[in-house]
């Protein structure tokens, strides 16, 4: 997992370099699949099934811009620009092993407000990375991500969620982002070995999203911009190794 990992950090960090105004998203895409195939890795996005969607996920990364919050498809028609975010959530698997992860890059100069969410995103991301550790329950954590993102004035989506992952990219249990009765009704007891996959998405405005006619992109409600930073994330001796950092 490691080395997938490793494939899903490289791949983020170049495609950061080259998000700048008036690149396409499928231009980022193509570059992504290219340097999955030299890395002899596996694209996990492209091809996954919905049943709200026509067609299968057409790009190898999903590629989310201001309002959309994730599962953007990448396209020649989506031209970035001067003052975007841009979310590109990215995984492969290497070996028989996933990673995934996802960074909210801006495009060139971007408002004081939106350099707000991407520093606060990133924050509750640290959260996590900070704080998991064997014999904690899941819920501890959560609860302090969440609340860091509300005192920010920032909501936590609650529809999408982080994932364990393995051989398969999704696996059980479901790792959100804020506490629920759900949750609290069925926590997770940290144990080492465990692989989860963090991924909190923070709206500028309200929580609420919705799913356009694709049957992929996901966007707020209220039209606000959203971000999106996400690791995998193992559970190790007194704390978390992170899978998905460049090294
Ligand atoms: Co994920």
């Amino acid at each position: 997992m490691r080395q997938a990992g490793a494939v899903v950090a490289k791949v983020l960090s170049q495609l950061q370099k080259i998000a700048k105004p008036g690149v396409t998203t499928a231009y980022l895409d193509g570059a992504a699949l290219e340097m999955t195939l030299a890395a002899r890795a596996e694209a996990l996005f492209k091809g996954v099934r919905n049943p709200q969607a026509r067609m299968p996920f057409p790009g190898a990364i999903c590629a989310s811009v201001n309002e959309q919050v994730v599962h953007g498809i990448p396209s020649e028609r989506v031209v970035l620009r001067e003052g975007d975010i841009l979310s590109v959530d990215f995984g492969v698997r290497l070996n028989g092993y996933c990673g995934d992860a996802a960074v909210t890059v801006p495009i060139g100069g971007i408002s004081a407000e939106n350099r707000r969410l991407l520093h606060t995103t990133q924050e509750v991301l640290q959260i996590a990375i900070d704080g998991i550790r064997p014999g904690l329950r899941w819920s501890e954590i959560a609860r302090r991500m969440q609340r860091h993102a509300e005192s920010a004035g920032f909501s936590v989506v609650r529809d999408f969620v982080g994932h364990g992952i393995g051989t398969k990219m999704h696996e059980d249990p479901k790792v959100p982002n804020f506490v629920s009765d759900e949750l609290l009704a069925d926590d997770i007891l940290l144990a080492e070995g465990m692989v989860l996959a963090v991924e909190p998405m923070i709206n500028a405005g309200g929580y609420p999203v919705r799913t356009l006619g694709n049957g992929w992109t996901v966007v707020t409600r209220d039209g606000k911009c959203s971000a999106h930073f996400e690791h995998t994330l193992a559970v190790a001796e007194g704390g978390c190794a992170v899978l998905t950092r460049e090294q």
